[in-house]
């Protein structure tokens, strides 16, 4: 065992434990999450190259730590040339982790419980901490204000390995499960995000709102400006992340804006804001969208069977140190990136209202409401 690690090993021991005495993880450390560590950690990241990965990347390379990546070598491969590569499978090709220490694993490419069973069962003797990075879809019960004890979705076949709408969520909540038995709550941190938003979202979900303000015109808009939503800015889940791994913030943290602080009001007004545009919201009830089967991006209906995971509690991350930025600096900063990007990749919104559609909805509305 090399030193960095024995010392790493000493730490977390005492932060695990001290957060499992119910300190709060700042009474376990003097140092500001930002500033950099005593001594840089080896992380290795099960992906790396996609959306949250290579913020995560810069975030740790910033801090002074040392990053390696295992992937296929197929997403993104020329984004990082300077560090290391274990290139594999994780349906069945770990073989590349081979003699391989780390001080931390992070898996954000779990979506299998027998891929993450098995890259569990094989870094555990060699890891001290494993973060997950789960969902807000693993919760079963949502029809009530979901916290972290809320109860977790369940598959009547667990041998399922098909990812789809769903299944994600029941299979996130398995792959957790296979998590902690093989490497132990001791050593794990499990980060269930709701949706992901931010520069470099390949999803579009959040994206549409602020560039579809920026089009102008008149605009549909779902519900009431009071109805709640939550995000979390792909750069603050880095953070918190980072701050996990550094100050061994072990437990299972829901990541999101704090319930009922966000709602569509306010990401229209964040929309205008950083567009500057000439946009007229019109706003559309619940139940006419309902009618006509219309769904939106990161708007659920208040009354419907998903509304309680727009109100996920997330206090208990902001405790340990989650840090939400405001909401506006996202639409800013998503505006700016999507600006960036090529007109083959802008040229259609992978998510929301294709403009026909929104202009036969606006219609129909109009007719119903003359
Ligand atoms: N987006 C959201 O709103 C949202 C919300 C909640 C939770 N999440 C969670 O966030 C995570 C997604 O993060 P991300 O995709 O942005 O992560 P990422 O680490 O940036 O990218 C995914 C990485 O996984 C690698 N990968 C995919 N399949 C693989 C395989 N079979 N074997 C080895 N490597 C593989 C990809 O590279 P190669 O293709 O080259 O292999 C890529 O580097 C997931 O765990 C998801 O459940 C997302």
């Amino acid at each position: 065992m090399n030193n960095t690690r024995r010392r790493f090993l000493q730490t977390s021991l005492l932060g695990g434990a001290a957060v499992a005495a119910g300190c709060s993880p700042e009474a376990s450390t003097s140092r500001e999450p930002e500033a950099k560590p005593w001594q840089p950690l080896r992380i290795l990241i099960l992906g790396g190259t996609g959306f949250i990965g290579p913020h995560m990347v810069r975030e740790m390379l910033r801090r002074g730590h040392e990053v390696e990546l295992f992937n296929r070598g197929r997403t993104d491969s020329e984004l990082f040339p300077d560090i290391k590569l274990y290139k594999g499978d994780r349906d069945g090709g770990l073989d590349s982790l081979d003699g391989g220490e780390w001080d931390v694993v992070i898996d954000n490419s779990g979506y299998v419980p027998r891929h993450v069973e098995n890259s569990a069962r094989r870094l555990a003797p060699v890891i001290s901490h494993y973060i997950y990075i789960s969902t807000v879809s693993v919760y079963g019960d949502a029809s009530r204000p979901v916290d972290e004890d809320t109860a977790l979705g369940l598959l009547e076949d667990e041998t399922v390995e098909e990812v789809t709408g769903e299944t994600y969520g029941p299979l996130k909540a398995l792959c957790e499960k296979r998590v902690l038995s093989e490497v132990g709550a001791d050593r794990t941190t499990i980060l269930r995000p709701t949706y992901i938003c931010g520069p470099g979202d390949r999803t579009d979900r959040y994206t549409y709102w602020p560039v579809r303000t920026q089009r102008g015109g008149e605009m549909l808009w779902p519900g009431t400006p009071n109805d709640d939503i939550q995000i979390i800015d792909v750069r603050d889940l880095a953070n918190f992340t980072v701050d996990c791994l550094e100050q061994t913030i072990i437990g299972v943290f829901n990541t999101c804006t704090p319930g009922g602080s966000f709602k569509m009001g306010d990401l229209m007004e964040d929309s205008l804001a950083v567009t500057a545009s000439d946009m007229t919201p019109t706003w559309v009830s619940t139940d006419f969208l309902n009618e006509h089967e219309v769904r939106l991006p990161i708007w659920e209906d208040p009354a419907g069977e998903m509304a309680a995971l727009l109100a996920v509690d997330g206090s208990r991350a902001v405790a340990a140190g989650l840090k939400n930025r405001p909401t506006r600096e996202t639409a800013r900063d998503t505006v700016a990136w999507w600006k960036t990007l090529p007109g083959d990749r802008t040229a259609t919104i992978r998510a929301g209202l294709a403009p026909e559609r929104e202009a036969e909805l606006l219609a129909l509305w109009a007719a119903r409401n003359a």
